[in-house]
């Protein structure tokens, strides 16, 4: 028998997160806890998996799971297929939101903002640092299209694989990063009997404002 949901709680104790741990802007606390996840051994090994939500066109969210590949002065950046959904949807809308969930350390960390795409500079080369099958599938899947099967998908690859036999793939014009530069970033550490440390900061005509919120 399956635990019910209902019965299914923790109860969160291990840390806390007060105003005088917590520095006066949100990019310094985020690199302390990124450092702290990588080296949590009870995390999975993506510590730099996050949720991202974009709109779409009709104001309909979606959400689903991306890498953090990058963590610059500026924002947050991830990569993708332009030509993907995400890629439409921020066409159409350039906000969206970043959730990372760290269970071990009862921490989670939420990012909002505009999103803008990378260079072509900065795209190609975080591209060619990555692994030869990740450089052709990115010619080779049209990410988030209907197709008709596995075998489609694998003659897509034999295709691009042919097309690069004797060159190097470059990077795709319709595949890039995006930076997330953050409006508001908050930082939730669980506590007990749901009484959580929420720190939440805002840019607030280009300096941070650090506000404590209820949980
Ligand atoms: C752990 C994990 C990491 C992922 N990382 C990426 C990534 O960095 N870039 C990407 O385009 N998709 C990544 N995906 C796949 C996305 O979740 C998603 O299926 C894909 O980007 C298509 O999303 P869309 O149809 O909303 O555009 C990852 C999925 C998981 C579960």
């Amino acid at each position: 028998m399956t635990q019910s949901l209902a019965d299914m709680r923790r109860d969160y104790t291990r840390d806390g997160l007060a105003e005088a741990q917590a520095p006066g802007e949100p990019f310094a606390l985020f690199h302390q806890w990124f450092a702290d996840a990588v080296n949590t051994e009870q995390l999975p090994v993506e510590a730099n998996a996050m949720t991202l939500a974009t709109v779409d066109a009709d104001g309909r969210p979606h959400c689903r799971v991306l890498l953090l590949k990058a963590l610059d002065a500026h924002g947050f950046t991830f990569f993708t297929n332009y030509e993907s959904a995400k890629g439409q949807h921020l066409a159409a809308n350039p906000f969206a939101a970043m959730t990372f969930f760290w269970p071990a350390l009862e921490r989670q960390v939420r990012i909002e903002g505009r999103v803008e795409k990378v260079s072509a500079k900065e795209s190609d080369d975080y591209y060619q640092v990555r692994p030869l099958g990740s450089r052709l599938g990115a010619w080779a899947s049209p990410q988030s299209r209907v197709i008709a099967d596995r075998t489609e998908l694998e003659d897509m690859v034999k295709a691009t694989q042919a097309r690069f036999s004797d060159t190097q793939p470059h990077c795709p014009e319709h595949w890039g990063g995006y930076r997330l530069l953050p409006e508001r970033i908050e930082f939730w550490q669980g506590r007990a009997s749901r009484l959580h440390d929420r720190l939440n900061y805002r840019l607030v005509d280009g300096q941070w404002v650090r506000e404590r919120l209820a949980p």
